[in-house]
C-alpha cells in the first residue's frame, strides 16, 4: 500500500515536470513593447523590399485570389495548412493588429489571440528579423487594399491537430532568437547571414530533416527532400567550397533565373521569380559570401549496384532516346546552349544521388522563371505524354553517366511511381 502510494507521488511528480518543462516558455514571456508606427514613405518601401525578400507573397495569395489575402494550401507531411489574410482588413486580415502582435507572430510564432501558429509559417527563420524591420513589414502590408477573406482552418491529422503536439514540436526545435552579428565576419557577411536565415527562410527547403520535421544547425543547409512536394532541394553547402566562377554563375542565377550552364527549376523557380529577382546585387552577393562560408559535406558517388547487363541495355536505349529527343536543345556532349538550355554535362541537379528531380522535370518539363533580365525564358517540353516509363529511365541512366557524371542508374519503376 505504502509504495503505491510512494508510485503515485513520483508519478505526478513527473507529470508535473514534463507540464512545466512544455509550458514554461509560455508562463515567463517577457512582455514585448508596442510602438506608433510611424509609416513614413521610406518605411514602407523599406517593408516592401523586406516582403520581397521574406517571399510573404507566395505563401500568403492563393492563386487567382487578390494578392496577400490568404487562404493558398501549404502541403506537410503531418497534412494540410492555410495561410492567413495579410491585407488590413479589420475582420479576418491584419486590420486591428498592433505593430506588437505582428512581431510577437514572426518572433514567437504567436498569432493575436495568443494561439501557436503552425511552422509551415517560417517563424523559426523569421524569429531572427528585428524589430525595425518587423514594423516596416507591417507599415508596408497596411498599404495593401483590404480583402475581406476568412482563413481557412488547418486540416492537419490526429495527433499533430493538438496543442499539445505543437507545444512539443515547438519545445524540440524552437527557440525565439535574435540575430546577433558576428564581430568577427564582414559587414556583407552578416548581412548575408541575417537574410539566408532569417527573411529568405532558405532552410524551409534546404535543410535535411529529421522524421518529426526538426532541423539541427549542422545540416541547415545539406539539402533534402522538401516535405510534402516531391522536390529535391540540392544542398547549399560544398565541400571543397564553392570558387569563384561557380559563386558568379549563382549570382547569375539568384538574379535571373539563368546562368552560362544552368536554370532554376520546380519550387526554386518561383523563389527568385516572386523573391530573388527583386533583391539589390549586393544582398544576393552577401548571402553567397555567407553560405560559401559554411561547412559542406563531400560528395561521394556511389557505384550501381544493378545488374551490369541491364545497366547496359539502359545506356545504350538511353544515348538513342537521348540522340532523337534531347540532343537539339542539351547539346550531343550535354554541354547546353549558353543561358537558353542547361548543360546536362556536369549538372548538380542531375548529379544528386537522388534522381527525384530529374524525373519530374523530364516527365513534366519546366521553364526558368520569367524575369527582368531574362523576361521569355526558354521552356523544356513535358515527355510523359511521348516516352514510356522505360524511356525516361533509360535516357536519365544515360545522362546520370555519360560526359563525366558520375550519378547511379534510374529503374523504370522509379519513374512509375511518379
Ligand atoms: C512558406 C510559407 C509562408 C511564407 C513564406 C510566409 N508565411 Fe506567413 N503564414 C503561413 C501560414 C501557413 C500561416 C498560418 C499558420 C497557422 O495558422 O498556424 C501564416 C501565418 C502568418 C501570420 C499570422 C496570422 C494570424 O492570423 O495569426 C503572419 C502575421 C504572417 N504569416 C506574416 C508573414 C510575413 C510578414 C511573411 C513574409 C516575411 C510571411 N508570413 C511569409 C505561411 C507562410
Ligand atoms: C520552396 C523551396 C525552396 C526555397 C525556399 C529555396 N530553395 Fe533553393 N532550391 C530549391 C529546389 C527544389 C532546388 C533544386 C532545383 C533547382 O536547382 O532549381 C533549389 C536549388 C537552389 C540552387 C542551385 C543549387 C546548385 O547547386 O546549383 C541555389 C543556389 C539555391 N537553391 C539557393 C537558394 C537560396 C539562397 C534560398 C533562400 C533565399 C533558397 N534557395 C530557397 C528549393 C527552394
Ligand atoms: C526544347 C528544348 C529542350 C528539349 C528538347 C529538352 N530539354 Fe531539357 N531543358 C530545357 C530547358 C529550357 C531546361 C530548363 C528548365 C527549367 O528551368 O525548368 C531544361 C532542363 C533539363 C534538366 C535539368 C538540368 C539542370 O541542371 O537544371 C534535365 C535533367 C533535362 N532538361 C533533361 C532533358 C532530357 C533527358 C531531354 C530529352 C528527353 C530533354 N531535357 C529535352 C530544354 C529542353
Amino acid at each position: 500500500m505504502k509504495r503505491c502510494w510512494l508510485c503515485r507521488a513520483g508519478l505526478l511528480l513527473l507529470l508535473l515536470s514534463a507540464a512545466l518543462w512544455l509550458y514554461w516558455p509560455a508562463l515567463y514571456r517577457p512582455a514585448i513593447a508596442d510602438s506608433v508606427l510611424p509609416m513614413s514613405p521610406a518605411q514602407i518601401e523599406r517593408g516592401a523590399y523586406l516582403a520581397r525578400a521574406g517571399n510573404c507573397i507566395a505563401c500568403h495569395t492563393q492563386p487567382g485570389a487578390p494578392e496577400y489575402s490568404g487562404g493558398r494550401r501549404i502541403a506537410t507531411p503531418f497534412g494540410d495548412v492555410y495561410s492567413s489574410n495579410l491585407t488590413p482588413d479589420v475582420d479576418t486580415g491584419l486590420g486591428a493588429w498592433r505593430a506588437a502582435d505582428f512581431y510577437r507572430a514572426l518572433h514567437e510564432g504567436r498569432s493575436r489571440d495568443g494561439r501557436l501558429l503552425t511552422p509551415a509559417f517560417p517563424y523559426p527563420n523569421y524569429t531572427r528579423i528585428t524589430r525595425a524591420d518587423s514594423d516596416a513589414l507591417l507599415a508596408y502590408l497596411r498599404t495593401l487594399p483590404p480583402v475581406r477573406r476568412a482563413p481557412r482552418a488547418a486540416e492537419l491529422r490526429f495527433p499533430y491537430n493538438t496543442s499539445l503536439a505543437l507545444q512539443l514540436w515547438r519545445r524540440l526545435y524552437f527557440r525565439p532568437a535574435e540575430f546577433a552579428a558576428d564581430a568577427q565576419r564582414s559587414a556583407s557577411w552578416n548581412r548575408g547571414a541575417y537574410l539566408v536565415d532569417g527573411l529568405g527562410h532558405c532552410n524551409a527547403c534546404h535543410a535535411r530533416r529529421d522524421w518529426l520535421g526538426g532541423v539541427r544547425d549542422s545540416r541547415a543547409y545539406a539539402g533534402g527532400e522538401i516535405a510534402g512536394l516531391d522536390w529535391e532541394a540540392l544542398p547549399l553547402t560544398r565541400e571543397p567550397p564553392l570558387d569563384d566562377a561557380q559563386a558568379g554563375e549563382w549570382l547569375a542565377l539568384l538574379s535571373s533565373g539563368v546562368s552560362q550552364r544552368h536554370a532554376v527549376s520546380g519550387p526554386m523557380a518561383e523563389v527568385v521569380f516572386h523573391s530573388l529577382q527583386y533583391l539589390h546585387r549586393e544582398d544576393l552577393a552577401a548571402m553567397i559570401e555567407y553560405l560559401r562560408s559554411l561547412p559542406g559535406e563531400a560528395q561521394t558517388p556511389k557505384p550501381d549496384r544493378i545488374n551490369a547487363r541491364l545497366l547496359q541495355t539502359l545506356q545504350q536505349r538511353g544515348e538513342q532516346v537521348y540522340g532523337e529527343h534531347c540532343a537539339d536543345c542539351h547539346g550531343e556532349q550535354g554541354e547546353g546552349k549558353p543561358s537558353h538550355y542547361p548543360a546536362l554535362a556536369g549538372s548538380r541537379l542531375l548529379g544528386s544521388p537522388s534522381p527525384a528531380n530529374a524525373i519530374r522535370i523530364v516527365l513534366y518539363g519546366g521553364y526558368p522563371p520569367s524575369t527582368a533580365a531574362n523576361p521569355m525564358p526558354y521552356g523544356m517540353p513535358p515527355f510523359r505524354p511521348q516516352l514510356r516509363d522505360e524511356d525516361v529511365a533509360a535516357v536519365l541512366t544515360y545522362v546520370r553517366s555519360a560526359w563525366g557524371n558520375q550519378a547511379g542508374a534510374v529503374l523504370p519503376a522509379q519513374v512509375a511511381k511518379r
